[in-house]
Order: structure tokens, then sequence, then C-alpha cells
């Protein structure tokens, strides 16, 4: 056994997705970061397109961050903006120091559909949310339809053709790990054949 199965599987299995809210506020460390994010890079790419970029924005720039996707929230919802909505954006800005807005770089020329690429990041997003889980830190993926407003798109600053797929907030939870999550059963999800 190259590595300890029970290990392995308490790994994967103990990964949750666990809301900034959730945060207790103590800093997750640039190394540690960097660490998520080079697991990331590990994950399996047709073609080693490396689709994948990061922008990082860590304390200060993480508030910044959250106060201008609120004003960009605030204008994508208009009329139906909530006080209460934006304040909560604003918030985790606060909550979390760590905060890595999601790219793909896809070649729209190239060898490769779209979607391949879409699913190595998303691949590269479940390596981060182990290493964090290793860490005993929560990730966590949110994808809110306002970051396609041009006030969220100048703060996320993604190059030219890199596409935003959300952001990805680390962060040490408040209290105990949460507890194990719900999947439909293997039988309802799977077909087996024989011959
Ligand atoms: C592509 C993608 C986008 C997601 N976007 C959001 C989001 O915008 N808001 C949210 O609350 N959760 C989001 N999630 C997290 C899911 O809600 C979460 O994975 C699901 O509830 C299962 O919980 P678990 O990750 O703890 O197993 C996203 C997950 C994926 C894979």
């Amino acid at each position: 056994m190259r590595h300890s199965i029970s290990d392995s599987s308490q790994l994967i299995l103990d990964r949750r997705s666990i809301s900034p809210e959730r945060f207790s506020g103590r800093k997750v460390h640039r190394e540690i970061v960097e660490e998520v994010l080079q697991h990331g890079t590990w994950a399996p790419n047709h073609g080693l397109t490396q689709p994948w970029r990061f922008h990082v924005f860590m304390d200060g720039a993480a508030v910044g961050l959250m106060d201008s996707l609120a004003e960009a929230y605030r204008s994508h919802a208009g009329d139906a903006a909530l006080e209460k909505k934006e304040e909560k954006i604003r918030m985790r800005g606060q909550r979390c120091n760590a905060i890595v807005a999601l790219g793909l770089a896809h070649d729209s020329e190239g060898r490769f559909p779209l979607w391949e690429d879409q699913a190595a990041l998303a691949a590269a997003v479940q390596n981060m949310y182990l290493m964090c889980t290793a860490h005993g830190i929560g990730g966590f993926w949110s994808t809110p339809g306002f970051l396609s407003h041009p006030l969220a798109l100048d703060a996320l600053g993604h190059e030219e053709g890199v596409q935003g797929m959300g952001l990805f907030y680390m962060g040490y939870p408040e209290g105990d790990w949460p507890s194990k999550g719900h999947r439909k059963p293997l039988e309802y999800v799977t077909r087996w054949k024989t011959e």
C-alpha cells in the first residue's frame, strides 16, 4: 500500500464546504495558501493545458475585494438589493484573510473543448479543498451571479481571455469541524455491468 487507505478515506470524507460566516477570524498564512495552490496545480488536465489561474487576495486586499464586491452586488441587484446581503459580503473580507479568485485560461482554438478545462479546474479546486482539510482549514467555493458584474470583474482583475470561475475562501472554522454531509447511496447513481 503506498498510502494509508484509512487516512486517505478520512480526508476525503471529512472535506466540507465551510462558509466564511463560520470562520473564527484566525489568519491563514501565505505559506499555507501557497501549498494549497501548489497542490491544486497537480490536478489532472488533458494535454497539460494547466488552465487554472489564481488571483490571491490576502489581508487588506481581501477586505478591499469584498468591499468592491458588495458594491458590485448592489449594482447588480438594483432595486432588489438587500442591505443585509451587502453587509454579509463586506463582512466576509473581515472574517477571511485569504480569498482566491479562480480563473480559467481556455484556448478556444486549442485541441480541447471548454468543458475539459473546466473539469480540470474543478479537479484543482478539489485538491485545494483536500489540502485545506488536512490543515484543519475550511474551504468554500462560491459562484454568486454578481461576480459577472463589471464592477466585480474589475475588482477580480482576471487577465484578458481568462474566465472567472468564482471565489475560494479559506479560513479556520470556529468551534468543531462540521459533521459529515449527505450523499445519495451509490446504488442510486451507479449501474454495474459484468458481461
Ligand atoms: C462549481 C461549484 C460552485 C459552488 N458555488 C457555491 C455557491 O455559490 N454558494 C454556495 O453556498 N455553495 C457553493 N458551492 C458549494 C456547494 O454548495 C457544496 O459543495 C455542497 O453543498 C456540498 O457540500 P460539501 O462541499 O460540504 O460536501 C459550489 C460548489 C461547486 C462545485
